[in-house]
């Protein structure tokens, strides 16, 4: 049987064992998907491991992504410009390591929320790895414009002057004088993972704005809480896990699952 696994720390919560699992017995594909709970310093000795035993390929997760980009004998693109990645696949004995994050990201808004991105404004919160994997693929589909806005202002500094080839993107602070208003705002930063308000300052938003969070469950509360409060759409990040683990699964088997309303449900009873 075909081999596939999940690298994380911590790794029980994990929902790609269900999701891969699914989308191999749509398709009548025979194959394993198992959690791997690595070890943190460990973690090419456990993936070299996996491939030696017959591993085809597997994800990665926190805090592995940047150890599977070492990893990796060859990278994509996305890969190389993030410096990340979450899917490692083998290849005629060549260690292959892509990033589906961001593509994910991106099918999310324009195939199911059906929101295009092109000619809006968007802030994105957050200047941390999360962050850092959907800035270039947001700034490829040509937003007008994109602000980064992080608690270390610094981290945000970093993150614009390292993306600004790919096009029109600042960072900018909480309370900055210019008058700015946003048409979505992407949540990627932890404050929802460790349960803290949150806030914006009002001149972020209108009434039309669209809020999205890139986590889900519980952790996305925060961000959800406050958009709702001021009457905004809000989504969270279960879609964009589905399209990355859909992506990560065409790499392996070219085949592309479909994502269905029975998977979504079935992963939110999970959450
Ligand atoms: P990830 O890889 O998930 O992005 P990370 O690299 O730890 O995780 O980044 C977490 C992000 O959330 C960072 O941008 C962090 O801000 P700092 O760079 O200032 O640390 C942000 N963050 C975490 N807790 C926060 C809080 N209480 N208020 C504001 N931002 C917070």
């Amino acid at each position: 049987m075909k081999k596939y696994a999940v690298f994380g720390n911590p790794i029980k919560h994990s929902m790609s064992p269900l999701i891969h699992s699914y989308f191999a017995k749509s398709l009548n594909i025979e194959l394993s998907y198992e959690p791997i709970l690595g070890s943190l310093d460990k973690f090419e000795t456990e993936a070299e491991k996996f491939l030696k035993n017959g591993g085809l390929g597997f994800n990665i997760t926190l805090p592995f992504k940047q150890d599977a980009f070492n990893f990796a004998e060859i990278k994509s693109d996305i890969a190389m410009i993030t410096g990340s990645v979450n899917t490692i696949s083998l290849k005629g004995g060549v260690i292959h390591g892509d990033n589906t994050d961001g593509s994910g990201f991106i099918k999310d808004l324009k195939n199911n929320i059906k929101y295009e991105v092109t000619n809006k404004k968007i802030l994105i919160l957050g200047a941390g790895g999360a962050a850092m994997g959907v800035i270039p693929n947001v700034l490829s589909e040509e937003p007008s414009e994109l602000k980064i806005c992080n608690r270390t202002f610094s981290k945000a500094q970093i993150l614009s002057k390292k993306f600004s080839s790919f096009g029109d993107v600042d960072a900018i602070t909480m309370d900055s004088q210019k008058k700015l208003q946003f048409d979505l705002i992407i949540n990627a930063t932890s404050i929802g993972i460790n349960n803290l308000k949150f806030d914006l300052p009002n001149n972020f938003f209108k009434k039309e704005t669209v809020c999205y969070d890139m986590s889900y469950g519980k952790a996305a509360n925060s961000f959800m809480n406050w958009a709702k409060k001021n009457n905004l759409k809000f989504y969270n990040g279960l879609g964009m896990l589905l399209e990355q683990a859909a992506d990560s699964f065409y790499i392996w088997e070219q085949k592309r699952p479909l994502i269905t309303d029975e998977l979504r449900s079935i992963l939110n009873k999970q959450l």
